[in-house]
């Protein structure tokens, strides 16, 4: 009888635990779906990057990333395309941080497009910063997105 009384005590006493478990797990979970996703670059990497990306990348890709063509899915008289902007309201975020990585370094000339490869002219922390500088352009739903297709991988 004893023994009976302790089982049940212990079965209440987990289904009252993971009871719990679950409405907490529930919350956190809706609480997820809207809140903001946490980014994967600091405030210092996007203040670094807006130096560096001043200095090797608004020429063509405007100030603040928006880009300069009036339409960047234009071709341009020569076949290739106009420099899109980078600020969330092109395709850019279609791009997972390795492939974003891997356009700065090797650039569009192989593709006949304009885009110089940056391979040797900056560092891996640079070129890092210079993503996290226009990604900061992106709002949150953007940003989300991007996570879910792709994101810092
Ligand atoms: C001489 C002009 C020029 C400069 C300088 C330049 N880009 Fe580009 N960029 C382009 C063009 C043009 C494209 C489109 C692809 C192509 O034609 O090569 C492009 C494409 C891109 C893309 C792919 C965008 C997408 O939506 O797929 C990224 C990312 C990018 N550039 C980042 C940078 C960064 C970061 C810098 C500075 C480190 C930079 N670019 C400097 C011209 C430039």
């Amino acid at each position: 009888m004893l023994r009976l009384y302790v089982v049940f005590l212990i079965g209440s006493l987990v289904f009252g635990c993971s009871d719990l478990g679950l409405s907490l797990w529930e919350d956190s979970e809706s609480d997820q779906a809207n809140m903001p996703s946490e980014r994967w670059y600091s405030k210092q990497q996007v203040q670094d990057g807006s130096t560096i990306f001043e200095e090797n990348c608004s020429d063509c890709h405007g100030p603040q990333a928006g880009g300069k063509a009036a339409n960047w899915k234009q071709k341009l008289e020569d076949g290739s395309f106009p420099p899109p902007p980078l600020d969330g309201s092109a395709h850019a975020w279609h791009h997972s941080r390795s492939v974003l990585l891997g356009v700065i370094n090797d650039g569009g000339f192989a593709y006949g497009g304009k885009m110089p490869a940056f391979k040797d002219v900056l560092k891996k922390e640079e070129k890092l910063a210079a993503i996290a500088y226009f990604q900061d352009f992106w709002d949150d739903e953007t940003y989300h997105q991007w996570e879910v297709m792709s994101g810092a991988r």
